[in-house]
């Protein structure tokens, strides 16, 4: 019967790969607390006593570069020690687009102040308004949908507006209701949108929600050489502007960083750490990085999306051909410790316009071909081995550590895969701290369906990747040198902009009859 429904729920036109990933992973879940096994442990209802867990990285190993870098071990306790100042690293695009910066305190009182500010820009140069919020939080549970993360409720006692150009005033006192943020603001002056004893009406208004306090999760990392890093992960914000305010978070937006323990240098951490809502931080200009997607990428965590899968991911793309291969490592553990399977996606690409809603991006039209499976352990082989025949790949055919090749049977119905597949994308790079490429795919929508019209065009990203010096041959080899040099960055342009032209020509042919252009 669960069969039947899992068949019925990928029916639906171009249905999204991980949705049925995830499907994947309840049936394992059922599957493996039916035999008795410990893997799907439910956490216990409430913290008696402090426990941790240790965990370590098991993707180092998959890009060369990260590896000879440094090990990291990373620990969370659960319950989560959230005293301290956390703030953002980085300009943060939220769903919409929304461009913002964070800067949260929390006590040793479980009061918490948190400060964001918002701007117009995707550089967070331009600053429209900040808020102060304050409330107090409680830790409530270990969370019982995302394992390794921890539920908490919060109670707002105040929230506060500071509205910082004209501009801003003007829009925010064109949202209903306009009496809220109505001609009595001054610029640069605090209001008050919320109180305990006043209503939340111009809260909505705003599309206001603190629902990321309901998923925390604070990681450490411990470095080799001593230092340490810790990083607050809150819930992350529902895609649909419409669920946010409703939506309890399963998966994580991108973390904040302890103001006593983050990344040097941080000079954005510094920024906004010294910011006040009178104060909004203004980001210098970014290294302007261009959009170069040649090599190899990998994920630099181990990743929890929203409905419960835990993956590291691996891309490679090939712009002379329009060729790209993604490689999802889906694991059972927020370490990423125990691998379940591993998906292998191919196929063909093609670059569009520059984004008009998030500057700095590019959109992109992607399409799946090709997917191939390995089960990584036994209950996952016994599951997809269960199929019928004609359904995902050879029937009866699975078999633990043996790749399956999905493009005979069309994709598998039990993992939602249809094929081809075609999504809408949208894709920026950045240098980090250390001038080194990193790369940000779209974000999926949070309801698990997939971007596969350009209405649906993601306008925020997902956790960025690292590019590999490893899998970077091919265009050391073409350009003989490392990534820095302004050398390759021209030429990487250059072949980028003749790349398009090519691409206008054989466009069509690449994309069969879906692509609208
Ligand atoms: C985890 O807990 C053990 C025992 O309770 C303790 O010895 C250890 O220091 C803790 N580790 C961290 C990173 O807090
Ligand atoms: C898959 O099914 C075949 C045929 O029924 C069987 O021989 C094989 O042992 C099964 N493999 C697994 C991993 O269950």
């Amino acid at each position: 019967m669960k069969c039947a429904e899992a068949g019925n729920m990928s029916n639906g036109r171009f249905s999204h790969l991980l949705r049925g990933v995830w499907l994947l992973w309840l049936w394992q879940a059922v599957f493996v607390a039916g035999t008795g096994s410990k893997l799907w442990e439910v956490p216990t209802g409430s913290f008696t006593s402090s426990s941790n867990h240790s965990e370590s990285l098991q993707w180092e190993q998959d890009c060369q570069y990260r590896h000879l870098q440094d090990r990291v071990r990373i620990t969370a306790d659960i319950p989560p020690r959230l005293d301290g100042t956390w703030v953002s690293t980085r300009c943060e695009v939220r769903p919409g687009p929304e461009f913002l910066t964070r800067s949260y305190t929390f006590h040793p009182s479980r009061h918490f102040q948190a400060l964001q500010h918002y701007y117009t820009d995707s550089g967070c140069e331009d600053p429209t308004y900040s808020l102060i919020i304050r409330g107090k939080l409680r830790l409530r549970q270990a969370s019982w949908i995302t394992r390794g993360g921890t539920e908490a409720e919060h109670h707002l006692s105040k929230v506060g507006i500071v509205v910082h150009s004209l501009a801003a005033k003007q829009r925010l006192a064109s949202r209903p209701p306009p009496t809220c943020v109505g001609l009595t603001l001054a610029l640069g002056k605090p209001y008050e949108l919320y109180n305990t004893r006043a209503g939340r009406g111009c809260l909505a208004a705003l599309g206001f929600s603190m629902m990321e306090m309901g998923l925390i999760r604070v990681e450490t990392q411990h470095h080799s050489h001593g230092g340490k890093v810790q990083e607050l992960l809150l819930g992350d914000i529902h895609t649909d502007w419409t669920q946010r305010t409703q939506y309890r978070p399963t998966g994580y937006q991108q973390p904040l960083q302890n103001t006593m323990h983050h990344i040097h240098p941080c000079p954005v951490c510094a920024l906004v750490y010294r910011s006040s809502e009178q104060r909004p931080p203004v980001l210098p200009r970014s290294l302007a990085a261009p959009l170069s997607l040649a090599g190899r990428w990998v994920s630099q965590r181990c990743e929890t999306r929203p409905n419960v899968l835990f993956l590291t991911r691996e891309f490679s793309f090939n712009p002379d051909q329009h060729t790209w291969e993604g490689v999802y490592r889906h694991y059972s553990d927020p370490a990423c410790s125990q691998p379940t399977f591993n998906l292998r996606a191919s196929g063909h690409y093609a670059q569009g316009n520059p984004s008009a809603k998030v500057s700095g991006a590019t959109e992109f039209v992607f399409k799946v071909t090709q997917v191939r499976v390995t089960a990584v352990e036994e209950p996952t082989a016994k599951l997809l081995n269960g199929t019928r025949p004609g359904k995902c790949g050879r029937a009866g055919g699975w078999e633990v550590g043996v790749e399956q090749d999905l493009t005979p049977t069309d994709g598998c119905t039990l993992l939602g895969i249809k094929l081809p597949h075609k999504e809408y994308e949208l894709f920026k790079t950045e240098l980090d701290h250390r001038k080194h490429p990193l790369l940000f795919i779209g974000e999926r929508p949070a309801d698990g369906s997939s971007p596969d019209r350009p209405q649906r065009r993601p306008t925020s990203f997902q956790a960025p990747m690292v590019l590999c010096s490893g899998g970077h041959t091919q265009l050391s080899r073409h350009y003989g040198s490392g990534f820095n040099s302004k050398q390759v960055q021209l030429a990487a342009s250059g072949t980028a902009r003749l790349a398009q032209l090519v691409l206008l020509v054989l466009g069509s042919v690449l994309c069969s009859g879906f692509c609208v252009y």
